[in-house]
């Protein structure tokens, strides 16, 4: 028995739950994870504001498990047999799980191709979807002990969707920094030692290569498994975590900027370092790059960036008095480096 196992009385009923669950920006970043969902390292993301997924479950009790799912009104037959296989996967925690028919279906609020973590949100959203289901099913939880298993299944479905069940910045993987923390769930940062810059930002999505991305998130864990970098890297996001606490206190604008540049550059550098080797920034990605770089020179203003492991640019910047002349620039200097305009605009503000 654990804190999360299922309660045995249970009794289920055919029924239709909706949730909804945004998607989130890592800031240090998780690559590499052990057996059972098991970071190799503590992440911190923004949970996003805009950039969410809408699922509506249904659950038929009947004999027989299966599952379909609809992606924005189209049938999904792999996403539906990912799902089969993660239910399969938690039974000991919603002892009722495979006892019928589930039809799934899901929108994201960002195109599906713009290499927004969708497996973040949308894990974040079933899970909610179970609990939801769990409460009818075996009776309530309190409101912490709820959000906290909603979490812990979201992580065994993705790893970074268990960061998306909190508003603000959130923390998943052990870390000596932040009381409380857990390689099973994530937990809010706490509230009081958040200097208020950090409390209201923009996180524009620059879209430089729409598709597919070559490498699975997956695969990419994967190889760190055989990175002869990797050990000093997770020790370094230990480190990063500390540097990050101090930051986050004291509102260090420049410090973190050049922390979080790290954590992406680092990511990336990862990859480039696995057997085989994976270049997944594209040449839009660098001109971006380099053009912050320079802005930042010439004006002193607060603009940054971070990647996810795709060629995107996430725009860090905060919502204040010079975010007007950073979104002029973005409009002017920026925007040709994406595919058709694309910039998907959120921001985080809690
Ligand atoms: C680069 O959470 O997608 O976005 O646990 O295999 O589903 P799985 O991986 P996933 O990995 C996310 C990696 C990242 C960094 C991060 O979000 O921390």
């Amino acid at each position: 028995m654990t804190e999360f196992s299922g309660n045995t009385y249970f009794k289920i009923s055919s029924q239709k739950v909706a949730q909804s669950c945004p998607s989130n920006i890592a800031l240090i970043k998780y690559w590499g994870k052990y057996a059972g969902q098991i970071p190799a390292n503590p992440s911190i993301s923004y949970t996003l504001s805009n950039c969410k997924t809408n699922t509506e479950l249904e659950f038929i009790a009947e004999d027989k498990f299966s599952v379909q799912t609809f992606l924005a009104g189209k049938e999904e037959v792999k996403f539906a047999s990912k799902i089969e296989k993660y239910f399969k996967s938690i039974e000991e925690y919603l002892p009722w799980i495979l006892k019928g028919k589930y039809i799934i279906r899901t929108e994201n609020t960002f195109p599906h191709s713009s290499g927004i973590a969708s497996s973040a949100s949308g894990f974040g959203a079933v899970a909610k979807c179970l609990m939801a289901l769990d409460e009818i099913f075996s009776g309530s939880l309190d409101c912490d002990t709820k959000l906290r298993k909603e979490s812990f299944l979201a992580r065994l479905g993705s790893g970074s969707a268990c960061r998306s069940l909190y508003d603000g910045l959130v923390v998943w993987g052990e870390t000596r920094e932040v009381a409380g923390s857990s390689d099973l769930y994530a937990v809010p940062y706490p509230d009081s030692d958040i200097h208020d810059v950090f409390r209201n930002f923009n996180d524009w999505v620059l879209l430089i290569h729409e598709g597919e991305k070559s490498v699975s998130s997956t695969v990419g864990h994967s190889l760190m498994n055989t990175n002869p970098y990797a050990e000093r890297r997770f020790q370094e996001a230990h480190e990063n975590f500390s540097t990050l606490k101090r930051i986050l206190k004291t509102g260090d604008l420049t410090a973190f900027f050049q922390l979080v540049e790290h954590e992406a550059l680092t990511l990336h550098a990862m990859m480039m370092m696995s057997e085989p080797a994976f270049i997944l920034m594209k040449s839009g990605t660098l001109n971006v790059i380099n053009k912050i770089w320079e802005f930042r020179k010439e004006t002193g203003l607060p603009l940054s960036f971070t990647l996810d492991a795709g060629a995107n640019v996430h725009l860090l910047f905060p919502a204040n008095k010079q975010e007007d002349r950073i979104k002029e620039f973005i409009v002017k200097e920026l925007l040709q480096f994406t595919q058709n305009n694309g910039v998907v605009k959120d921001v985080m503000n809690f």
